[in-house]
Parts: structure tokens; sequence; C-alpha cells
């Protein structure tokens, strides 16, 4: 069935170790490369804050924890945390926005990392397509709605309060079926096409994001096959699912360390480029 084997398509890839593959990307140089193996540590700034939208999610409140337990201050948000945030409702990104802004403000503190690890792959009736004979207005929307466009409209309220100095990270979960490129096996028309046009806004608002902070990173990431709601329709013997807590840690090594030219990339929890 082409709505389980799709799946499989987010097993980790063979290739190269993950700086390695980094510096690949675009032609990163080898000083990038040294500079980016100096910051295995994470950020050591006190006053930062990390927002992580999804954090109420499978990987989000691994993601959380282990922010939290190398001692980052962290603002989760989820549909029901307050403040919430629903990606298909604009104005609650507005309102988180506001809420973050003045929380920056009250307590002197710079946005340096900005996790999206929210997203939607089935709902009710929306589920993944098997075929074209599945294709639906109304699951498409929702899919465009919770996977692409509320990602935009996160950018578009949340970059503009990452400081314009110095390094920050801002990370969206994708997911590598919605590479067009490593698009062998069909089906999950929706699921893919949202995270390919979710990737697309992420190169896009990297370019903007570099003209006013060189050191801001904006990127898409695939966290693997990761043991969640999810994907546990979706689990198959013999893929390799693994625990949200192991993604997290994975998730923050590439977050820790990649280099500055891999700005607007498309990149697996090993930290190797993936196709778009
Ligand atoms: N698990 C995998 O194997 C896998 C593989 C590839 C990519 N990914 C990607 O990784 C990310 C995290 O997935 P997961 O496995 O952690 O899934 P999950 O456990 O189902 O969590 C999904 C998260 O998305 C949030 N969400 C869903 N609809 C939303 C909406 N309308 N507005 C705001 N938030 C919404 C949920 O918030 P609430 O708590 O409020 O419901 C929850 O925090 C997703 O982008 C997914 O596409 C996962």
């Amino acid at each position: 069935m082409v709505g389980r084997g799709a799946l499989r398509g987010a097993a980790p890839p063979q290739g190269p170790g993950p700086r390695g593959a980094l510096w690949a990307h675009r032609g990163v140089p080898a000083r990038a490369a040294a500079e980016s193996r100096a910051m295995q540590t994470p950020p050591t700034d006190d006053r930062a804050l990390a927002l992580v939208l999804g954090g109420t999610g499978g990987i989000g409140s691994a993601l959380v924890q282990a922010l939290r337990a190398r001692g980052e201050t962290v603002l989760a948000v989820g549909r029901r945390t307050e403040p919430a945030v629903d990606l298909a409702e604009p104005a609650s990104i507005e309102r988180l926005a506001a809420h973050v802004a003045q929380r920056l403000a009250d307590e002197g503190r710079a946005l340096r990392t900005l996790i999206v690890a929210s997203g939607l792959l089935h709902e009710g009736a929306v589920q993944p397509e098997r075929g074209w004979q599945h294709l639906d207005a109304q699951a498409l929307q929702r899919l465009f709605a919770v996977n692409a466009i509320g990602p935009a409209l996160v950018m578009r309220h949340l970059l503009p309060l990452l400081p314009r100095q110095g390094r920050c990270v801002a990370a969206f979960l994708s997911a590598r079926v919605g590479s067009i490129g490593d698009n062998r096996l069909g089906g999950w028309y929706g699921y893919r096409a949202s995270k390919a046009a979710l990737n697309q806004f992420v190169h896009t608002a990297a370019i903007e994001l570099a003209r006013r902070n060189k050191a801001a990173l904006c990127v898409a990431l695939h966290p693997g096959t990761v043991d969640t709601a999810l994907s546990a329709p979706f689990a198959k013997t013999g893929l390799e699912v693994r625990p949200p807590a192991l993604a997290a840690q994975e998730l923050l090594r590439v977050i820790d360390t990649l280099p500055e030219g891999a700005s607007g990339g498309f990149f697996d929890h090993h930290g190797t480029p993936v196709p778009w």
C-alpha cells in the first residue's frame, strides 16, 4: 500500500557523516567547517530564549525537554497552551508574536532559537492519499494551511524578532517525503506537496533573513522516522523508527553545528543535505 510505504522515505539515508555532509552544502569552505566543529556545544547566551511551536507534539516535546535539560529558557507552544497557536488561525500567530516580543523586551532576552515542530499528516478525514482518486480539496487545503501557510506566517511574524547580530537559528521540521528529487514511491500527495511548499518558503525566507543578519540561519529539517502519533498508523516492521528523545538530540546537534553557509538548506537528522 502506497500510504504505508511512503514513510519508508523518512528512514535515515546512507551517506557521509553529519559534518562532512554539511560542509558539502553549497561549497561551504573549510574554515566554516572548522568553525562548525567548534560549535559542538550549544550557545551559552544565558539571555537567550528558545521558542518551540508544536512543543506539545511527539518530537516537539522531546526538543523542549532536551533544551531545558541543557539549561535553556524555552517557550513551548501548542494549540492548548497559553499562549495558544493554531497554525490555521493567522490571528493566533500574530498574538504569539506580540507575546514573544513583549517577553523579550521585559526579560531583556534574544530569540536565538525558533523551532517549528508542528505538522499534520492525518486528522479525521484527512488521510494520506494512496492514489489520485483520493485527492480532496478540503483535505489539501487543511494540509497546506497547517504545513505550509501557517509556518509561512510564522516567518512573517517571528523572523523579525530574531536578533540582528550573532548566531540564531530558525528550524522548520519538514519531511523527506516533501523532496521532489527523492520521490520514488508516489502517494501522499497533499503531505508531500505541502512540505515541498514549506521548503520553498524556508529557502526564500533564508535569503531575506541573511540581509538582516548574516549569522542567522533558516533551515528545513527532516527528523527521520520517529515514533509519534503522526507516524504511528504507518509504522512498519523493519523500518527504523526512533524514539523522540533520540530524534531531539540529533536535531539539536544539527541545529548547533550548522555552519552559516547552510542557511536556506534542507537537511536530515544527520546533517546530510536532502535533495529538493
Ligand atoms: N514522526 C515522524 O516520523 C516524522 C517524519 C518526518 C517528518 N516529521 C515532521 O516532524 C514534525 C513533528 O511531527 P511529530 O511526529 O512530532 O507529530 P505529532 O506528535 O503528531 O505532533 C504534531 C504537532 O503539530 C501540532 N499541530 C498539528 N496541527 C496543528 C495546528 N493546526 N496548529 C498548530 N499546531 C498543530 C500539534 O499540536 P497540538 O499538540 O496542539 O495538537 C503537535 O504539537 C511535523 O512537521 C512532521 O511533519 C515527522
